[in-house]
């Protein structure tokens, strides 16, 4: 059967936006911020989204629009050899790894939705009374378990229905949606009392907090950075496997980076202002990830029409949500479907069913959710990274290059040795660099745990080093 294609131009960005859009710009994006100095943070964010956001988002558009098939067998084919076939089996297990803590967060949403849709007649939502309390409630046990299989069942079905029908046209419907309630969220935020106590908050430029903790924001700042963009894990490679040649990569990279911290950055518009105008310190409230759940639960509490504003708020993140979901289950379901021809119909149904275990697990066990989402995610997604550019500049090398130049205009041409330059040299030194800091700053790092990342970070590079000669 023939492989699949985006069928719009438009059709691509989407679905890569909606990919990046989720809950790491509206749930982790301004929980880190707040935890880690406000708006110094989202200066060392937005440095590390221009500089190895946008070009890492490009390396791995370049090797699945070159090879046309999602990591697995594009590693192992642009490379000709088993082994990195088995470097791009890490992409199949962060993708169940992500969809698994996702699909609870998106099983919390949709709970909360739920909750306030059905208050909108009748009596207020049972999480205005005691915020955190309910949350303690809902999210973790049975009731977790059977949102997530909510979520993780309307994923399923996206993405059964495959790229132009499922993908392309879910997210056509769900990302204009969420651009417009979010805009309108925000600006009736700007009316709300002391609204400007929270722009100064996030948007205040101090540049003394970001001298004086550097390193501790570098580490949170690049694994938002890369979460964000949905990075490392290869499905940024699997959506541009579905691309034509006549795309601008650089243009589209661009876009899409512009597009989700443009998200980002108008979702820290709604809640940090909305917080301060109840009243509520972000840096008060406590950490975790219940911190955003309490905290705007309360926000809403206290407002005028606040069940309708709720509603508005977990229907945009609801959809949002969706559309990376998707982009974290295609990972896996477009391994089997390319490397092992099962239909896409099964495909969906045995990782679907797989994620329907592994996530009641988290579901039920927030300690394991809390490493899931937190260290291995991390320590996935850079590594995952780090592995990926060095395959596109040492792998791939001028293959790479012309690959980028591709449909794309001469300023894009004139770009990509630099651009290769820092995706094979600058950009994985910057990433094994922070995956240690990331350690040493957390104080958790022991002497083995210290061996074995020194460990895996050579074994890639040893990988990456060794140029075959089927390639050149
Ligand atoms: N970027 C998405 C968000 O911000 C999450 C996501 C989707 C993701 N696909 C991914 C993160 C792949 C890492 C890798 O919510």
């Amino acid at each position: 059967m023939a492989r699949e294609t985006w069928a719009t131009r438009l059709g691509f960005i989407l679905a890569a936006v909606g990919s990046a859009v989720g809950l790491g710009n509206i749930w982790r994006f301004p929980w880190q911020t707040a935890e880690n100095g406000g708006s110094a943070f989202l200066v060392v964010y937005l440095g590390i989204v221009l500089l190895v956001g946008v070009p890492g988002l490009l390396g791995e558009f370049v090797i699945g629009r070159r090879a046309n098939k999602s990591p697995v067998g594009a590693l192992r084919e642009l490379s000709g050899q088993r082994s990195w076939g088995f470097i791009g089996m890490f992409s199949v297990i962060t993708g169940i790894s992500l969809l698994s803590f996702y699909s609870v967060v998106g099983g919390w949403i949709m709970r909360y939705l739920l909750e306030s849709g059905v208050s909108l007649v009748g009596s207020d939502p049972a999480y205005f009374t005691n915020p955190g309390q309910y949350f303690g409630g809902v999210s973790a046990g049975a009731d977790a378990a059977l949102y997530h299989l909510l979520f993780l069942g309307l994923t399923a079905l996206i993405v059964f229905a495959g790229i132009r029908k499922g993908i392309e046209l879910g997210t056509k419907i769900m990302m204009p949606a969420v651009l417009v309630l979010l805009g309108g969220l925000a600006a009736w935020a700007a009316t709300q009392p002391n609204a400007a106590a929270g722009y100064a908050f996030f948007l205040r430029f101090d540049p003394s907090v970001i001298s004086e903790n550097f390193f501790a924001i570098l580490g949170p700042a690049a694994g938002q950075a890369l979460f964000t963009l949905s990075l490392g894990a290869g499905t940024m490679i699997t959506y541009a496997s579905y691309l034509g040649e006549d795309r601008s990569l650089p243009f589209d990279g661009s876009a899409i980076a512009v597009l989700n911290t443009s998200v980002g950055v108008i979702t820290g518009l709604v809640v940090f202002p909305l917080l301060f105008s109840q009243g509520i310190n972000p840096t008060e409230t406590g950490t975790g990830p219940g911190a955003l759940f309490v905290g705007l639960a309360g926000a809403f509490s206290q407002l005028p029409a606040g069940t309708l504003i709720a509603t508005a708020f977990f229907a945009v993140v609801t959809l949002a949500a969706l559309s990376s979901s998707i982009s974290m289950l295609e990972i896996p379901v477009a391994f089997l479907v390319d490397e092992y021809d099962v239909s896409r119909k099964r495909a969906v149904a045995g990782m679907a069913g797989l994620v329907a275990v592994t996530g009641t697990v988290c579901a039920f066990e927030p300690s394991i959710f809390g490493f899931v989402a937190g260290t291995l995610v991390n320590i996935l997604l850079t590594a995952g990274l780090a592995a990926f550019l060095l395959f596109v500049g040492w792998v791939m090398g001028r293959d790479a290059i012309e690959e980028l130049a591709s449909g794309a205009g001469s300023l894009g041409r004139s770009l990509s040795t630099p651009w290769l330059f820092a995706v094979g040299i600058v950009l994985p030194l910057f990433l094994v660099f922070t995956l240690l800091t990331h350690f040493g700053v957390d104080g958790s790092i022991g002497f083995w745990r210290t061996v074995g990342i020194a460990v895996v970070a050579s074994a890639v590079a040893f990988f990456g080093l060794r140029r075959p000669e089927s390639v050149v």
